[in-house]
């Protein structure tokens, strides 16, 4: 495989761009050798002990929130997770004297979600902490982009590649509103692979090819055809401000994966989704638990593996400074 690199410098994870593709291996290379702690009976390693994570979610959140703070406790970290229901937000305080309070407190790594994009570009030059982006609007979600690359990396050899040169993979559905999307698109280009966005023109990016280096597909079939990854995307229907489309149901109609349509992809491959999914709309249930296909569980182990491996190297771990 690709030759591990050990470099992380950074002190913030705000995006998937700009990494390195050396930085990229570093972070997988990291989430691989740390994973085998989650297989063990005895789920924790003193890694992180005397460290404090704080978990800051503005937004919903099932697997992010739960794998950050797994991630943490199986390191030793103390993870403080924020509920901004119940935090002073709610009685005004603004962003940045939430954070500089936070701070005051002095934690190693704050985690935050925020229905703002770019916002985390904001924090990071104003306040000393490693700050992590766990999806900022429809900007940038780098965990995700780092689960669903170790995701595909594992499942590489199967698809017939030696790395992620010339791997065909299709984004499918809501790239308008989907910060999923961009971290993949970019992290993804990073190593070489070829991208398609593929979506009803209303919920497709201004300029998307030359913004990403992706080509366009405006016909679910066309963007599928050959394809070795198939990535399936919500419609984010809490950041759609008009209307983008006819109906649910005809959605469902045009731009649903199911069985059928999955025969024109590659016969080896993969199905992706970040969660949550809804079933019925983008993905049918057959395909979404197809074991063959599916790897949609498995995204979501490795993002456990992918929080420790940042949290690892956010505490300088393996910073070489
Ligand atoms: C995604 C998100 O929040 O950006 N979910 C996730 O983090 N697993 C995608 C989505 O909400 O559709």
């Amino acid at each position: 495989m690709r030759s591990a690199g050990n470099l992380w410098t950074r002190k913030h994870l705000l995006g998937m761009a700009g990494l390195a593709p050396e930085e990229i291996d570093t972070l997988l290379d990291t989430a691989v050798s740390l994973r085998e702690v989650n297989r063990r009976d005895i789920k924790k390693v003193p890694t992180l002990r005397g460290k404090t994570v704080i978990n800051l979610f503005y937004e919903n959140s099932t697997r992010t929130r739960t794998s950050f703070e797994l991630a943490g406790k199986r390191m030793s970290a103390d993870v403080v997770n924020m509920s901004v229901a119940s935090s002073s937000v709610k009685k005004g305080e603004t962003l940045l004297d939430t954070l500089a309070n936070l701070q005051a407190m002095n934690p190693d790594v704050v985690v935050i979600r925020h229905p703002e994009s770019g916002v985390l570009e904001f924090l990071a030059n104003n306040l000393d902490a490693a700050l992590v982006n766990a999806g900022d609007g429809r900007h940038e979600h780098p965990t995700q982009g780092l689960l669903d690359l170790l995701t595909i990396q594992d499942h590489l050899p199967l698809l017939g590649q030696k790395s992620f040169a010339g791997l065909v993979v299709a984004i499918c559905g809501d790239v308008l509103h989907s910060r999923v999307a961009r971290s993949n698109a970019i992290g993804l280009k990073t190593l070489g692979a070829t991208v398609r966005f593929v979506g009803p023109a209303t919920l497709m990016p201004a300029q998307a090819a030359e913004a990403f280096g992706v080509t366009v597909h405006h016909r679910l079939e066309e963007g599928l055809a050959g394809a070795q990854v198939v990535m399936m995307l919500r419609l984010q229907n809490e950041r759609m401000n008009s209307s983008y489309l006819p109906s649910v149901r005809e959605y469902a109609a045009f731009w649903g994966l199911n069985r059928a349509r999955l025969k024109l992809a590659d016969p080896n491959a993969i199905v992706m989704h970040p969660g949550p999914i809804n079933r019925g709309v983008e993905i049918a249930s057959e395909v979404a638990d197809d074991p063959e296909r599916s790897v949609i569980l498995e995204q979501v182990a490795n993002g456990l593996a992918v929080r420790m491996a940042v949290l690892y190297l956010l505490c300088g771990a393996g910073v070489r400074r």
